[in-house]
Order: C-alpha cells, then sequence, then structure tokens
C-alpha cells in the first residue's frame, strides 16, 4: 500500500520567454451576490468589517482581490437570498438600495485598479412583462442592464468594466448583440460583456456567427473543472472561469482552490477565475454555507474568521497584476502538480507552484477524475530574459493534513540563484512562490471578538431617518425585498417601518416561494416569542405573518416549515405549519383589516404554540411537532405591499 516514491526523482523545467508569450493575466476575484452572499458583512460594527475588507481587497495584505464581480440585483432568490433592483417598478430607478454599490466602492477604495463586473441572476417582473424570461422585450432588457452601470458611474463614480447575461440560463443571441448595440450608443464602449456564465456552448455560436462574436469579449465559463473546449480556443477570445469554487472553506477548500487557480490555466487557457463567493456573510445553515474565501456569518459578535482560501489566493495575486502575460512555459509536474509562470514585460517573474493530492484538492463540482501527486524534486532552469535573475522572495503553504498543522504564506529566505536554476524539494499538498517582486505581505490584525450566538433578546423599531442601507440588520430576505420606509402622514408611532415593496413575482432565477419572506436570528432557536406591529396594503386580499422555527431557506424556501402565525385583510387568521399556507393548525375570525396596524405575537415552547393580537390571546394550544428549530421571519401572504415595525423576540 502507499505509492513507491523515488525521493530523489528529479526532474528539470525550462522558464522561457524566447518563443514568445503566453495569453495575458486577467485576474483573479471574488462573486458577491448569486446572492445576498454579503448579506451580513455590513452588519458588522468597525473595526472589524475594515479588518475582513482588507483581507479582501487591500493590496499587499491578504487576498488582494484583483476582481469584485457583484449581483446586479434582480428582486429574486439567488441561493442565499433576494438583492434589491435598482428598478423594482418600470418608472422607478434608485441607485442606493443593497450593498454591492457599497462593497464595489470600499474594493475600489483599497484596490484602485480592481476591475469590476455586474452580472444579473434575476430580473424584476416587469422586465418580463408577465413571463418568466428575459428576452422578448430585449431593447427594455438592455436598457435595465445599461441604466445599472450609468448608475454606477453617477452616484458612486464606479467604472464597471464588464457585464454579463443572465447567470446559467439561457443566452439570447439578439440580446447579446442589442446590449452591445445599447452600450455603443451611449458611449460604454469599454464595457466588456462576457457571455454566457454557464458551460462553453456559446463558442458554436460565436463562430457561426460573426456578429455575435464581434459582441463578446470574454467567454466565461462555470465550475469549468480546470478544462475548456476546441471551440472555445478557435474563437481567440479570453476565456474565463467567471464563477468557481463554491466550496467548503476548510483546508480541503483551500486546496481545491490552489489546483484550479493554477490549472483553469495550464489546462484550460483561462486568464481569470473567480470565487463563488466573495466571502461567506449569510446564516450558514442557508445553502452553500460558508462556500466563501473567508468567513463572516457573525456581525452581532464581530468574529470573522481568515481562512485557507484567502492565502492561497496572496500566493498568485499578490505578486501578479492583470496585464502581467502567462509564459508559454507552464505545465504539469512530473509526479504531479502544476506551476505557472508569469511575467510583466519588464523583467519581473512570478512563479506559482502546486502539489495538491486528489483527496485534498476536490471542490464541489465538477467530479475529479483520479490523479496522483508524490514528493518530487524540481529544477527550475531561467531561460531567456529571465536568465541574469540572482534572486527568487520564496512564499510557501505546506497543508499538512497528517499534523493538522497547516501553515500559509510563510515567507521563507529568499533563494540565491546558481547559473538561472533553482531546484526545490516538493512535498504533497504545498504551494510554493517564486517571485522577483518584493512587496509581498501577510497582512494580520489582532484576534477579532470569540464566536457567538445570535442574541437570545433582539428588538428593531425601524426608528432610522438616514440608514446607511436600505435593508434592516440581520433580516434575510428569502423571497421578496425588505426596505426601511418612511410613512410621512403616520401620526402616530409607526413613521419609519419596514415594508414589503414587490408587486408583482420576478423573472425568477431559484424557485421564489408565492409568499414574500425574510428570516432572522438563530437557526437553533426553538422556544421563543415573535411579537411585531404589521400594517396590510391591500384591501380584502392582503395578508401578513409571523413566524418561528422556519426550517429552510435559499432555494428551498417554497418548501419551508416552521409555525406561521397570518393575519389577513379580510378579517380572518390561521397558524399553518408551512410558508405554502397548506397545512392548517388554526384558524378564525381576527377583525383585522388593512391600513390599520395590528401587533401580532406567536409563542412557540415544545410542542405547542400560542397567538395573541393586539395583547389579547387570539389562539393557543397548537400543536407542532416539526421543525424542531429554526429562524424567526415575516413575511406577506402575496407579492403586496405590507409595513412591519417593532420586531422583537425573545428566545429561550
Ligand atoms: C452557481 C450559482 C451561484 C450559486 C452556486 C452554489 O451555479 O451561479 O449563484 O448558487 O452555484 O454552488
Amino acid at each position: 500500500l502507499g505509492s513507491v516514491v523515488d525521493p530523489c526523482s528529479s526532474q528539470t523545467y525550462a522558464l522561457n520567454d524566447k518563443a514568445g508569450l503566453g495569453r495575458v493575466f486577467d485576474g483573479i476575484g471574488g462573486l458577491s451576490g448569486g446572492g445576498a452572499t454579503s448579506r451580513l458583512l455590513v452588519n458588522y460594527a468597525e473595526p472589524y468589517r475594515s479588518q475582513i475588507l482588507d483581507y479582501l481587497f487591500k493590496p499587499n495584505f491578504g487576498a488582494s482581490l484583483h476582481i469584485l464581480k457583484v449581483e446586479i440585483g434582480g428582486d429574486s432568490q439567488t441561493t442565499d437570498g433576494t438583492e434589491p433592483s435598482h428598478m423594482h417598478y418600470e418608472s422607478d430607478e434608485n441607485y442606493f438600495r443593497g450593498y454591492e454599490w457599497w462593497l464595489m466602492k470600499e474594493a475600489k477604495r483599497r484596490n484602485p485598479n480592481v476591475t469590476l463586473i455586474g452580472l444579473p441572476w434575476a430580473f424584476p417582473g416587469w422586465v418580463g412583462h408577465g413571463k418568466n424570461w428575459p428576452y422578448d422585450f430585449p431593447d427594455i432588457t438592455a436598457a435595465y442592464v445599461v441604466n445599472w452601470i450609468l448608475g454606477a458611474k453617477q452616484y458612486h463614480d464606479l467604472d464597471i468594466q464588464y457585464v454579463g447575461i443572465w447567470n446559467e440560463r439561457n443566452f439570447d443571441s439578439k440580446y447579446i448583440k442589442v446590449l452591445r448595440n445599447t452600450l455603443d450608443k451611449l458611449g460604454l464602449t469599454g464595457v466588456g460583456i462576457i457571455a454566457a456564465d454557464g458551460d462553453w456552448s456559446i463558442a458554436n455560436s460565436m463562430i457561426a456567427d460573426p456578429h455575435l462574436n464581434d459582441s463578446v469579449e470574454v467567454i466565461g465559463a462555470h465550475y469549468p473543472g480546470t478544462t475548456t473546449v476546441k471551440e472555445a480556443v478557435k474563437t481567440q477570445k479570453k476565456l474565463w472561469s467567471s464563477e468557481d469554487y463554491s466550496t467548503f472553506n476548510d483546508e480541503v477548500g483551500g486546496g481545491c482552490w490552489a489546483r484550479i487557480l493554477n490549472q483553469n490555466y495550464v489546462n484550460g487557457n483561462m486568464t481569470a477565475t473567480i470565487s463563488w463567493n466573495l466571502v461567506a456573510s449569510y446564516y450558514e445553515d442557508l445553502p452553500f454555507g460558508r462556500d466563501g474565501l473567508m468567513t463572516a456569518e457573525e456581525p452581532w459578535s464581530g468574529n470573522y474568521v481568515v481562512e485557507s482560501p484567502i492565502w492561497i489566493t496572496a500566493h498568485t495575486t499578490q505578486f501578479t497584476q492583470p496585464g502581467w502575460t502567462y509564459l508559454q512555459t507552464v505545465g504539469h509536474l512530473a509526479q504531479g502538480g502544476s506551476y505557472v509562470a508569469l511575467t510583466d514585460g519588464t523583467g519581473n517573474l512570478t512563479v506559482v507552484i502546486e502539489t495538491m493530492t486528489h483527496d485534498h484538492s476536490v471542490c464541489i463540482r465538477p467530479p475529479l477524475p483520479p490523479f496522483n501527486v508524490t514528493s518530487q524534486n524540481a529544477t527550475f532552469q531561467l531561460q531567456g530574459s529571465f536568465a541574469s535573475i540572482k534572486e527568487l522572495q520564496v512564499w510557501r503553504s505546506q497543508f499538512n493534513f497528517k499534523t493538522k498543522k497547516p501553515s500559509f504564506f510563510e515567507k521563507l529566505t529568499p533563494l540565491k540563484l546558481v547559473d538561472g536554476s533553482f531546484t526545490l524539494n516538493l512535498a504533497e499538498d504545498e504551494v510554493y512562490t517564486l517571485t522577483t517582486i518584493t512587496t509581498g505581505q501577510k497582512g494580520s490584525y489582532p484576534d477579532p471578538p470569540p464566536s457567538a450566538r445570535f442574541p437570545k433578546v433582539y428588538k428593531d423599531n425601524f426608528d432610522i431617518r438616514n440608514p446607511p442601507f436600505s435593508e434592516a440588520p440581520d433580516f434575510a430576505d428569502q423571497t421578496g425585498v425588505f426596505e426601511y420606509y418612511i410613512n410621512l402622514t403616520d401620526p402616530g408611532p409607526h413613521v419609519f417601518t419596514l415594508r414589503q415593496v414587490l408587486t408583482e413575482r420576478p423573472v425568477t432565477w431559484a424557485a421564489d416561494a408565492d409568499q414574500t419572506i425574510s428570516v432572522i436570528g438563530d437557526y437553533q432557536w426553538h422556544d421563543l416569542t415573535v411579537t411585531c406591529d404589521v400594517f396590510m396594503e391591500s384591501v380584502k386580499t392582503g395578508g401578513v405573518f409571523i413566524a418561528a422555527r422556519v426550517d429552510k431557506g435559499g432555494q428551498s424556501i417554497r418548501s419551508a416549515n416552521g409555525v406561521f402565525f397570518w393575519v389577513f385583510a379580510d378579517g380572518t387568521y390561521k397558524v399553518t405549519n408551512d410558508l405554502a399556507g397548506q397545512t392548517v393548525l388554526a384558524e378564525g375570525q381576527s377583525g383585522t383589516r388593512a391600513y390599520g396596524w395590528h401587533t401580532l405575537s406567536l409563542t412557540v415552547k415544545g410542542q405547542y404554540a400560542l397567538g395573541q393580537l393586539n395583547g389579547y390571546p387570539l389562539w393557543k394550544n397548537a400543536v407542532v411537532l416539526t421543525p424542531k428549530n429554526g429562524w424567526a421571519a415575516i413575511g406577506t401572504r402575496s407579492f403586496e405591499l405590507a409595513q412591519f415595525d417593532n420586531f422583537a423576540v425573545v428566545a429561550g
């Protein structure tokens, strides 16, 4: 058993630019959105929020990312929540919703050269004119997307460099051409189109259609498993892995990231790789918990974790820039693993080597075919314009899976080159950077506060005149959009509220519920009281709820169970075991009406639930066998306007 290793197995690799260079490097990036993956980040107190952003974007510090790709919010569920659109309604425009604008500005503040990309997953309902399809009116869809680009510039001075089509859904050649035309007409000729953020198949259409080919600047594939197809190469376009990774960010996640960052170029000619997601800042019990370069999912405690993918990213990002060029002399190592080399064209050289073994570098998808990596000696011979390099800086990560004592991004003694060559003793599961660049740095801050559960007593009265964000802290919208609202005409205490603002179903990306819902709190909560003032704005047909033990979110939101206490504008109430409202635990008369405030209170204890209306018992002893735990929530019966105020939870 075990592989037979010749510890002296040794091979020489030339690093040479004599026969010309390879492709131009476009950078390594992170993706915020697709969807709501940065939701909790914005609620961190300083200095922790800035520290997290520094680990992501600050040059010569941490991941030092070259690219930030964001979702163009489409009001719809796009994996871990909904992100608000800049145009909820056809006549509506607002470029201050959500947190992506803020995030782009923070990234740019740290790295003025950061490349910004926008991509829609979903669209407001009006864009589809009643169909769950955004391409029947290509001019409308193009204008909608281009408005977002114009708004970025006008209101935030952000230059968006690339825009995409429709994430992992069909592309439409006509629409892509219309989008190109619309951009050009407005002078946005510098904004490149990435297509189609799915598989490589658009390459065939581009070969068959020169006009489409001219419209597309980058072919972006998702989770390509480090390989491309010959048609894509034939287009001579830039090839990117425009979404990749999505792997739990433990050490195997770091190993996945190390392997694909190198091999996306070595095997697939891809010159950019973008991680879904940038930072895991959403409730961990939502789908794909912790699939980010680092973890920041506790704004209430301030705790965050700089995970291994941050330091693996640094191995490339701190020693290259977009615009550098890969050498042609890149490839696989004789005993497994890979190496890439890049130059700035003025004598600088960066070499990144990875020896990740199969089982320590599996990504979420696609399946990883078997391969072997064993320890080896590798000699690199610098030739061409690199022959005269005398010294290289050395940065090393060792995953040390056996001892479970990894060491990441460690600066070793610089290597003196003898006759332009150096030899490394490579073990399994290592990453090396050898570089002429001397500015590398392993950034650090004092440890953040310790991890803590969501507070058991939580209140929000939404009384804030100029909120920094459109969404209230810690609420994670799963269908619909809940925004701060000011009721100028309210005579009483409800001037500042939270309002569900969608009035029609969006052009969806996932299976949004037929109801709207925003979840909050600790997924482990079981016994608790949720209280909230509610205000329906749909006469007769209106309905709102508060809920406890909500057990699902993300793409599974339609089938969420829990304890849902509904009141309706027709004067009735209901208690259901599910968001869909199929399993009724209690029902009756409530006297509730639209355009009046009502206070709902729901208490769940063990197997029993009870509800109060305006401080008086309305129902009790409803039997709740499952779910045993879950988030608290608020929401509406349909896509309808409704307001919420004085939300409070007391959990046991
Ligand atoms: C991708 C999608 C992302 C996210 C991810 C999870 O296909 O574009 O939004 O859902 O999968 O792995």
